[in-house]
């Protein structure tokens, strides 16, 4: 029998989500409103730091509070994605070209800074604004040591329609944090921009992971002062199960909810694995009902992405060696629902090579955020189940030569 074809997938695994399906969030995004938005649409300049986990949700939130912005504060949104930015000019190309490419929400306030901005930009193609490279890499030094000036003159273009302050994020900071002009370069904008007589109405947004926060302020300790820090959390139990109803519900599918509960219990509250089951579900299912054995095929379907994306490439690479790797075996076959280990069981089952590695394995593993130490003596626990689960996969896979 042809299966019917199916719709669009409500699933964005891999992408930061469209602002329909956007789910939960309320605290954080109501301290953003307040202590950013309102008091930069009020004339008040603000610095805040988005902090979490790798695919927790970070440019989501961003994407979602830059459209609040604009929609209702007057500010007009620059989004920078930093990840391929090593240095400070890398860094200034990157917003003339975020810059260049903001308003898409507002033809009228795109149209003034392309217009502005038409040095900058190469070929008017099909596929929207392309960019002139050369003129780009020339000006990007100014553009990076004068930043502040640049800014300015962007809001004062756009005043006429409406515009009364900026929002500009910078992305993706964990390549450019480890240059440490970086943190001197936000300090340094950040003050002259408060000496300034009247400041510009700048919501400076920095995304990144808690290590690069920490990285800046090695590199210069008065950085620590000017970040208001929104700490995102792993999703809870009620915003899984709205995010995976609203979901369904969109695409005209219902969700049971022993198969929710399943697949909010293998997501562990990250967004991103929310994504890949979902999507696995919805590719599984048959009858517009998933159910609970929809469930389980889209949680090991999962397994086998998070892992070959995740597990394989940093996980197995680096544990070289052979021993490593049979002791990693035998943790896994205590079976997958076995979230935490005493040492001394698994260790009793090594031999005697293996058990000369296990102290280096066990730290290693933390090192990689495998596993972290429990509350006990000598507990360890893994941090992501459908990481657990997808060891234990591989360990049934390959049964030790
Ligand atoms: N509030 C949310 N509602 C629904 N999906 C989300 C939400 N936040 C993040 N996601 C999804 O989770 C994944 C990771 O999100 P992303 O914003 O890229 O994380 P980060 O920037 O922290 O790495 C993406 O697939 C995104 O679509
Ligand atoms: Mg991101």
């Amino acid at each position: 029998m042809i299966r019917p074809l199916k719709g669009k997938s409500p699933f964005y695994p891999g992408q930061p989500v469209p602002r329909e399906s956007f789910v939960g969030r309320m605290s954080q995004i109501n301290r953003i409103v307040e202590r950013g938005l309102a008091q930069a649409s009020a004339g008040k300049p603000n610095t805040m730091y988005v902090q979490g986990e790798y695919g927790i949700g970070k440019s989501s939130i961003a994407g979602f509070v830059q459209w609040l912005g604009e929609r209702d504060y007057g500010l007009h949104g620059i989004y920078a994605p930093l990840g391929s930015a090593e240095t400070i000019e890398d860094l200034g190309a990157t917003v003339l070209q975020a810059t260049l490419r903001s308003g898409a929400l507002n033809p009228n306030r795109a149209e003034r800074v392309s217009s502005w901005l038409a040095k900058y930009v190469g070929q008017q193609s099909f596929f929207g604004v392309t960019i002139h490279a050369e003129a780009l890499k020339k000006d990007a030094p100014a553009v990076a040591s004068g930043m502040l000036p640049f800014l300015r003159e962007t809001v004062d273009r756009l005043k006429e329609t409406g515009v009364k302050g900026l929002f500009l994020v910078l992305d993706e900071i964990n390549g450019i944090s480890a240059n440490p002009k970086f943190a001197h370069f936000i300090k340094g904008l950040v003050d002259t921009n408060a000496l300034a007589g009247e400041p510009l109405p700048l919501l400076l947004m920095l995304c990144g992971v808690e290590e690069c926060r920490r990285e800046m302020i090695r590199y210069h300790q008065p950085v620590d002062r000017i970040f208001d820090v929104v700490e995102i959390e792993p999703m809870t139990p009620d915003e899984m199960k709205e995010f995976f109803e609203k979901a369904f519900e969109s695409v005209q599918m219902r969700v049971e909810p022993d198969a929710i509960a399943l697949m909010a219990e293998y997501s562990a509250g990250f967004p991103k694995i929310m994504h890949l089951v979902g999507d696995a579900a919805f590719w599984q299912d048959e009858d517009g009902i998933i159910d609970k054995n929809d469930a389980v095929q889209a949680v090991f379907v999962a397994a086998d992405e998070v892992g070959k994306k995740y597990v394989d490439q940093q996980v197995y690479k680096a544990l070289r060696s052979q021993d490593y790797h049979s002791i990693l075996a035998k943790i896994a076959k205590m079976g997958p629902d076995t979230m935490s280990f005493q040492r001394r069981d698994v260790e009793s089952g090594l031999t005697l090579s293996e058990r000369k590695k296990f102290n280096n394995f066990l730290q290693k593993m933390k090192t990689l955020k495998v596993l972290r130490s429990g509350d006990m003596q000598g507990e360890y626990l893994f941090n992501m189940r459908m990481v657990r689960l997808y060891i234990w996969l591989q360990s049934l896979e390959k049964p030790k030569s």
